[in-house]
């Protein structure tokens, strides 16, 4: 038992630590790439003043184009080409970069410049300005072809942030040489995600706050909102979104329409709940059940009741006499109570006209020995009955249903009660349908009792004469013979 809970709950744990794993996974940043001159083989970048920078391939086995600035130590610049910035808010550049050392022993920066344009600049301008960083620059010594063993590459320097169309990208420098190889930008991006039922686009690092939207069958909380980091990570979700009415939350970040069968009334994360007692739904998606025929709700009803119905007759209804004027009636509670808690009984007392075969009401004659003809218990006292009439009780079951919407017939059993003059007094309980009543004359029944009683006194005869002739035939024979 205790290895079955162990196993069982490293499976959760194993299942959470998964959940929660590929949660980051889908979290990570994406890369965008915008350039990269290794790609390139030709750059032609505009070199201010002309041909002071200039393209070369470093050793014989590389096409890559690289930049050198190594002649008159004035500054000068190179522009590049106007770029897309596609959706990048935030530059990055990787860049590998080496510089000759100066006699002066004092290294001048080299410097990179972007320059944020809706449209191609032609000229240089001097605008964001960042130094690279320094390296260790080689000496005048080193030969041209071992140059490309003292590039020091850098990542992910950080260009900062563009807003219009597109961008160019500049150096100056105006030291004594100088190499760029290898230029890199690009940028990181968050990526589209669905999280907690919200729907972002992807979008650059460093963007404002962006508005998400509710996947299907969601709807808003509050307005989702956030962030794509610098890091291209989503920050920290604000607002959100939950699963409108007949639909569930399945696996974090879908909303699924309740089956048939099931409902959920609300905008709310619980799940879909199974139609209470009595109740169905007609399509998937149900934001409630409805009743099924024959059944109601009440408005004050609890959900979880569903629909309920008026009860049965009560059952085992009997009468009997405490005196000659006063009945006792009882009975036992309904075999359904129609969904509800409730059951209350309302008596109704009829007699016999006087002339002719009419029902007519009680009215003041009969006095029930209660409060009202409302009962909550399953027995009542009637008294001041006159035993030359003939009597029809009903006791009729009802609940909240019957009281608001009217009792059926069949929550309503009926007995009548002859007059007793003659005793012994005759019930006949009757369903309640049943509106023409058998009039059960107390005459025939015990006519047939008689005749059981004369037929059991016949058959004794008979078995006494039996028994008394051989006897009688015996003591004639021996007296007989003693004659002799
Ligand atoms: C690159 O620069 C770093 C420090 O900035 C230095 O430690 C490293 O040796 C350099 N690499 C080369 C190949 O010059
Ligand atoms: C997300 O992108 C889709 C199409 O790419 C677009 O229809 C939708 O409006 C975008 N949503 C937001 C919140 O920008
Ligand atoms: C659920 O939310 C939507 C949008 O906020 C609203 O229009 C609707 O009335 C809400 N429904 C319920 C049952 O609260």
């Amino acid at each position: 038992m205790a290895i079955l809970w162990c196993v069982c709950s490293t499976i959760i744990l194993s299942w959470i630590w998964t959940r929660e794993a590929s949660c980051d996974v889908h979290y990570k940043a994406e890369e965008v790439e915008i350039f990269h001159s290794d790609k390139q083989t030709l750059l032609g970048w505009t070199s201010n003043p002309l041909k002071e920078w200039t393209e070369i391939k470093l050793g014989t086995q590389t096409k890559v184009p690289v930049l050198q600035a190594c002649g008159k130590k004035i500054k000068r610049t190179i522009l590049s080409q106007w770029m897309e910035r596609k959706d990048a808010h935030y530059l990055l550049m990787d860049i590998s970069v080496a510089q000759e050392e100066e006699t002066s022993g004092q290294l001048s920066p080299l410097q990179v410049h972007i320059l944020d344009t809706d449209t191609r600049i032609l000229r240089f301008q001097n605008r964001n300005a960042l130094d690279l960083p320094m390296s260790e620059p080689f000496p005048v010594t080193v030969p041209h072809n071992q140059i490309w063993s003292h590039l020091n590459r850098s990542l992910a320097l950080s260009l900062g942030s563009v807003s219009r169309r597109g961008f160019q990208l500049a150096f100056s420098y105006s030291g004594s040489c100088a190499l760029i190889a290898s230029i890199r930008i690009y940028y990181r991006r968050c990526p589209d995600i669905v999280d907690h039922l919200a729907l972002f686009n992807g979008t650059g690092a460093l963007s404002d706050l962006q508005m998400g939207s509710c996947v299907k069958g969601a709807v808003e909380v509050l307005p989702p909102v956030r962030e794509c980091q610098e890091d291209g990570v989503w920050g920290p979700l604000q607002g959100g979104c939950t699963c409108e009415p007949g639909h569930q939350v399945v696996m974090e970040d879908t909303c699924q329409a309740c089956r048939m069968g099931f409902y959920k009334p609300a905008n709310e994360t619980a799940a879909c709940q199974l139609c209470p007692p009595n109740t169905r739904t007609h399509a998937e998606g149900s934001e409630s059940c409805d009743c099924l025929k024959g059944f109601r709700r009440l408005p004050s009803d609890p959900d979880h009741l569903g629909c309920t119905k008026p009860p049965s007759a009560p059952v085992n209804l009997t009468a009997h006499h405490h005196n000659d004027s006063l009945l006792i009636m009882t009975w036992d509670p309904p075999h359904d109570w129609g969904g509800r808690q409730e059951v209350t009984y309302c008596i109704k007392c009829q007699k016999k006209a006087d002339a002719g075969n009419q029902w007519e009401a009680c009215g003041e004659d009969v006095v029930f020995l209660s409060n009202s003809t409302v009962l909550t218990n399953t027995s009542v006292s009637i008294t001041q009955l006159n035993p030359q009439h003939d009597y029809r009780f009903s006791v009729q079951a009802r609940n909240d249903i019957s009281n608001l919407w009217g009792a059926p017939p069949s929550s309503t059993a009926t007995f009548t009660m002859h007059r007793w003059k003659i005793p012994p007094v005759v019930i006949t309980v009757v369903p309640s349908l049943n509106i023409s009543e058998p009039e059960g004359v107390p005459a025939p029944q015990h006519k047939t009792r008689f005749s059981i009683w004369l037929t059991v006194g016949i058959l004794f005869g008979v078995l006494v004469l039996i028994a008394i002739i051989p006897i009688v035939v015996c003591v004639l024979r021996s007296n007989y013979s003693k004659l002799r």
